[in-house]
């Protein structure tokens, strides 16, 4: 059998794990296994490009930060717009049989997997793995990837925590999550924030302000807060994500933090600051947890592919893996529940969500 491998969307740390848990499941359980890499992701399947990957491709990566195999955005709503050649979905069905492939694992998040779903429905074997430090994605208790992106996230929470209260300041930090406020709210919870902002529980800049005031009434030197790459005001969640953007794009911003900031310091008179974590939150090596949970999720989705079940996506249930048919979780996504246990939790040890709650 001939197997694909593409890791597409953002990456993360634990690819390069999942593709050697696949690779060396195959080598010992699938007869005659014939591996070869797509570069990246989509792209090198709409242009037809794959190369061989053997045995001592998969050594020594499981540790490595990114994807030997390169990754790229390809956006779903553009797979089936008509350009010269054909459409990038009919393109990539041709190159899937012109490559002779028996199954292709696609390594992506919730936009890689809406994708996944339209190849398998136009008859290519498809085998998904949920990754992303948004642990966002339909169906799984977990992505892989997020749970080293919290250990990074919260470990940059403590340094900044202790120039924060050096200098007794506000601090805002900035962390990924554009659709979804998971990152936030773990590492935030984790690294003993005093209030979080995700894009699920939109915020009123009064209850903000009213909030630190009162902290700092009370004699509290200095105020963490995590700002969600997504979070938005009360007054911008009635508009669709396009018009907040256009908004925001007009402004030269992309995200509330440091226009907030600004509000902040100059409301409460306190000495606001903001950082913005960015990059190094997808990048190095995945800690122990994901290690493990890629090493078990690749070797799962090897062990569906060498059964022939196909038009599927592993996944996280509990303590086990599982998976779930590609046509009912594409499209969806998993939010924070703003009425859940974490954020009830959260509330109840005095965090605030920047909501009148
Ligand atoms: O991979 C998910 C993500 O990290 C989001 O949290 C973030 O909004 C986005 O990717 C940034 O993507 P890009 O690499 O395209 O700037």
């Amino acid at each position: 059998m001939k197997f694909g491998i593409l890791t597409s969307g953002g990456d993360c740390a634990g690819l390069n794990a999942v593709i050697r848990s696949i690779g060396l499941y195959l080598l010992r359980n699938a007869k005659n296994a014939e591996i070869v890499g797509i570069p990246d992701g989509y792209g090198g399947l709409i242009r037809g490009e794959s190369y061989p990957l053997r045995k001592e491709d998969f050594e020594g990566i499981l540790a490595y930060g990114g994807t030997i195999l390169h990754t790229s955005r390809q956006p779903f709503k553009k797979m089936t717009v008509p350009e010269e050649g054909g459409t990038r979905l009919s393109r990539m069905v041709a190159n899937y049989k012109k490559m002779g492939l028996d199954c292709l694992f696609t390594l992506g998040g919730a936009g890689t997997h809406k994708t996944a779903a339209m190849l398998s429905m136009e008859g290519c074997n498809v085998i998904g793995v949920p990754k992303t430090i948004d642990n966002d994605i339909y169906g799984t208790d977990v992505t892989f990837g997020f749970r080293t992106a919290v250990e990074v996230v919260t470990e940059a929470f403590d340094r900044i925590a202790t120039t924060a209260a050096s200098h007794s300041r506000i601090m805002l930090v900035e962390v990924m999550g554009n659709k979804a406020g998971w990152l936030t709210l773990q590492s935030g919870i984790a690294a003993g924030a005093h209030m979080i902002l995700i894009p699920e529980i939109p915020f009123s800049l009064d209850a903000v302000c009213d909030f630190l005031s009162a902290r700092l009434a009370a004699g509290e030197r200095s105020t963490m807060v995590a700002v969600a790459e997504g979070a938005l005001l009360d007054s911008e969640a009635k508009f669709k994500k396009e018009q907040r953007a256009f908004v925001r794009t007009a402004l030269g911003e992309s995200t509330v933090t440091r226009h907030l900031a600004e509000v902040i310091g100059e409301r409460t008179g306190a000495e606001t600051r903001y950082s913005v974590l960015g990059y190094l939150q997808r990048g190095g090596t995945p800690c122990a947890y994901d290690r493990l949970l890629c090493s078990r999720l690749g070797g799962y989705a090897a062990k569906l592919a060498v059964e022939g079940r196909f038009g599927v996506t592993a996944a996280v249930s509990g303590n086990s893996i599982t998976f779930n048919a590609l046509a009912d979780i594409a499209g969806k996504y998993k939010f924070v529940d703003p009425q859940g246990e974490e954020v009830c939790f959260a509330r109840s040890i005095g965090i605030s969500f920047g909501d009148r709650a």
